[in-house]
């Protein structure tokens, strides 16, 4: 039965008291701390989400492991930050145990077996607008919920049950909406009243307001039924009756083999060194590993700290490496089931220095035309990261999404969750870039049972052999280089963590061929500097929300939730 792996979690049946006292004070006060830094001994939890951050808390203090925690989080994010945190949709989880031993969990979405190749292209092969974004036909095959039951069938320690009903709770009896989760749950409401075949209870007359109570009776159901059958409670019986009843009602693809047939995949993690440190992060269906892989491994032949944090010279450097591995991440990177990833050359360092050897600290090199496109503006996308520590020194580095805001937009009728639109994140031609720009080929290409391409990338590194940092971010194809940077922050020009995290962030992707700023990263001089190296500038308001952990050199965990940019991120240590 799937409830229980060993005799000693049949025994524990009923939930436990501080379980229900959670329940109890599930609609919690404004927080009264701090939201970051958090400093403890014995365990940290770093998530987007105040509900999230606490419940992971409790377990961890239950005595449940890194991965419990994990578990409980994620089913916490289902419930309370629905934006992104949702069972419809997929992710990434990095790991690294206490003995030292990483690796990495794929559940990122499937393309249905129906889906083909040119399935958003009109007849003369231009793409449909909005088709792979928004409604049922953007949605892949969700992987949260077989992501979890594999993290607890091969780590948990505490029973599924005490992991899961926190959220449970939360959803039936209701919380406080955050002003963030309100704000963004109003901006959509005429997508939502358009693209769903009954109206989702996120659509309120006179719209969302901080602290209203969001009941999901729905919800509460969907995650009882993952509960009592585990995955097999989300891909088949109710719940996948009612995925694939909303896909015949709304002209989605998604059958019930294709629901039955989806695996979270166990993969080695990217691993390499720089300098005394070792860096894991998550393989292909991301390339968030390779990609940050081939910035450290490129950053390792100059001389950074000497250039200094966020000058212009700093910055046209960081360009200059992340358009070549943009471009290599547009030609060779895709589903490694699917595709022959070149991996071995795209982390040899030699394959690496060559690429970079052109580099001129005098001129930019102007990123190629040929697969360029018209760019939509960077907006309402989200996607959360969470990063945990516990005492034993399990380290969880878990990044998740369902890809834009509410994902597809479509609420599943009667089972209470949105369904991601992840469809768009494949390369709908070759050259027409998705909604982050980015563009692809044959490499990701939809195929039926794919996995599209993802950016996420949860982090982990080690300083002279053992645990050091834990990280990652929500932000699109910026995820990549906001972690390299915060890696570089850290490592290079020695920035404590808060500050790295904080820090003004820039981006570049080869195509477009343009830097993206955040607001306050360079002033108008610097700005100048860039403009006379021949790069093209546009500032944007913000990238990013880094959640990490360090271990300090005197054993303590330093959490640090981003608190500079909007949203709810919060740090919690015991
Ligand atoms: O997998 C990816 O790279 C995208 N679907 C992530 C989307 C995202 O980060 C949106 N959030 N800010």
């Amino acid at each position: 039965m799937f409830m229980f792996r060993d005799s000693a979690k049949a025994l524990f049946l009923s939930l436990s008291v501080s379980l229900l006292l959670f329940a109890a004070c599930s609609a919690p006060e404004p927080e009264a701390l701090p939201r970051s830094p958090a400093f403890g001994a014995n365990g940290m939890v770093v998530t987007a989400n105040p509900e999230a951050t606490a419940v992971g808390l409790q377990i961890l203090q239950e005595g449940g492991n890194a991965f419990d925690a994990a578990i409980a989080v994620k089913y916490m994010l289902s419930v309370t930050y629905p934006i992104a945190g949702n069972i419809g949709g997929g992710g990434f989880m990095v790991y690294r145990t206490a003995e030292g031993e990483a690796g990495a969990l794929d559940f990122r979405e499937t393309a249905p077996a129906a889906a083909t190749r040119d399935m958003y292209l009109d007849e003369e092969g231009n793409l449909i607008d909005g088709l792979s974004r928004i409604g049922h036909l953007s949605a892949g095959v969700p992987g949260t919920v077989a992501g979890m039951e594999e993290v607890w069938q091969r780590f948990g320690s505490l029973p599924f049950a005490q992991l899961i009903e926190p959220a449970i709770q939360v959803a039936e009896q209701g919380h406080r909406v955050t002003a963030f989760n309100a704000e963004q749950s109003n901006r959509f409401q005429e997508e939502f009243a358009e693209v769903n075949t009954q109206l989702p209870l996120f659509v309120k007359e006179g719209g969302w307001q901080e602290g209203d109570l969001l009941v999901q009776p729905d919800l509460a159901e969907t995650l009882r039924r993952i509960r009592d059958e585990g995955a097999a409670g989300f891909y088949t019986g109710t719940t996948a009756d009612l995925i694939v009843a909303e896909m015949q009602a709304g002209g989605g693809i998604i059958t019930h083999e294709d629901l039955a047939a989806y695996r979270a995949v166990w993969r080695p993690a990217v691993s390499v060194a720089y300098k005394n440190y070792r860096i894991h992060s998550m393989p292909p269906s991301s390339s968030g590993g390779i990609a940050i892989a081939q910035l450290m491994l490129g950053s390792a032949d100059f001389d950074f700290a000497a250039l200094g944090h966020l000058t212009p010279e700093s910055i046209h450097l960081m360009t200059e490496l992340m358009r070549r591995v943009y471009a290599d991440r547009a030609t060779h990177l895709g589903d490694s089931d699917f595709y022959d990833v070149p991996f071995e050359m795209l982390l040899d360092p030699q394959y690496i220095r060559a690429r970079n050897a052109d580099i001129s600290m005098e001129a930019a090199t102007p990123s190629s035309a040929i697969k360029e496109g018209e760019v939509e503006r960077i907006e309402s996308f989200e996607t959360t990261h969470f990063s945990i520590v516990d005492g034993a020194g399990n380290a969880v580095s878990l990044t998740t999404t369902v890809n834009s805001f509410f994902g597809s937009k479509v609420m599943v009728a009667g089972a209470g969750f949105f369904l991601n639109n992840e469809m768009d994140d494949f390369a709908a031609a070759p050259g027409v870039p998705n909604q982050f720009g980015l563009v692809g080929g044959e490499a990701n290409a939809i195929e039926p049972g794919k996995r599209m391409l993802s950016s996420m990338s949860p982090t982990i590194v080690e300083r002279n052999g053992a645990l050091y940092l834990v990280l990652g971010t929500p932000g699109g194809s910026t995820i990549i280089t906001n972690v390299y940077q915060v890696l570089m922050n850290v490592l290079e020009h020695g920035l404590g963590l808060q500050q790295a995290v904080d820090a003004p962030k820039m981006h570049a992707q080869w195509l477009p061929d343009v830097i993206t700023l955040e607001e306050g990263a360079l002033d108008e001089a610097g700005m100048e500097a860039l403009r006379a190296l021949g790069h093209e500038l546009r500032v944007i308001p913000q990238i990013g929300r880094v959640q990490a952990i360090q271990l300090l050199d005197d054993g303590r965990l330093k959490g640090v939730a981003d608190h500079t940019r909007t949203g709810d991120s919060v740090a919690r240590g015991f």
